[in-house]
């Protein structure tokens, strides 16, 4: 049973973001073949099948419906058709009167690479993490090395604030990472 809060959509000319459906396992089953994304993202099942497509869906449902992530398939306006996914994690203190904070995490499918499309799909879901949810600082991490991702962060106005020595997992070791924040005042 999904709450309702997983019907939260959220658009542009070019893009619509959601909860992703069932209905988006195989897409989702098929980017996820590509090495750059095993390249970068931590703990992706390997090799990644139908059934991890089909969990991670359900995994996304799930955890909309608790409130404690929100994970949006990126779709294309024209056509429906999958183009990567986005996510607010680690979600934390938003009761707080100070704000919440959360963390950003994005893929894009490959072929679709090089488009704006994730600084496009940051700009609505850090509006929407700002505004909606009341964050008051929105963190993005990768591991160091990943320019791609550093470029798409910083065209929406994320600040490259530290390189934490050993801060993240990549397939069972320790690697340094990216460190970066956006502050309300700073999305573009
Ligand atoms: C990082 C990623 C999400 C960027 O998304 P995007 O929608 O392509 O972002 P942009 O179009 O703004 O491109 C960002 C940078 O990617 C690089 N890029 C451009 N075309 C590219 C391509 N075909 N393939 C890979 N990288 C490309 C460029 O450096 C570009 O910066 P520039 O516009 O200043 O030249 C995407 O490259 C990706 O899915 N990478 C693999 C997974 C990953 O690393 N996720 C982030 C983990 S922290």
């Amino acid at each position: 049973m999904v709450n309702p809060v997983s019907l939260v959509t959220l658009s542009d000319s070019r893009l619509i973001l959601r909860c992703p459906g069932p209905e988006l396992a195989p897409e989702i089953t098929a980017a996820c073949q590509d090495r750059e994304l095993h390249r970068w993202l931590e703990a992706l099942p390997d090799p990644y099948t139908e059934a991890d497509g089909r969990a991670f869906v359900q995994m996304c449902q799930t955890k909309w419906a608790d409130g404690s992530e929100f994970v949006f398939a990126i779709t294309s306006a024209a056509d429906g058709r999958l183009l990567g996914t986005i996510g607010l994690h680690d979600v934390e203190r938003l009761t707080s009167p100070g704000g919440g904070m959360a963390e950003v995490g994005f893929w894009v499918v490959a072929s679709e690479r090089g488009q704006g499309i994730v600084p496009d799909a940051l700009r609505l879901v850090c509006g929407y993490g700002f505004k909606e949810l009341g964050l008051a600082r929105i963190e993005w991490q990768a591991e160091v090395g990943n320019t791609s991702s550093l470029r798409a962060a910083e065209k929406v106005g994320f600040v490259l604030e530290a390189t934490c020595r050993r801060r993240l997992l990549h397939v069972g070791h320790r690697v340094d990472g990216w460190l970066g924040g956006l502050l309300p005042e700073e999305l573009r």
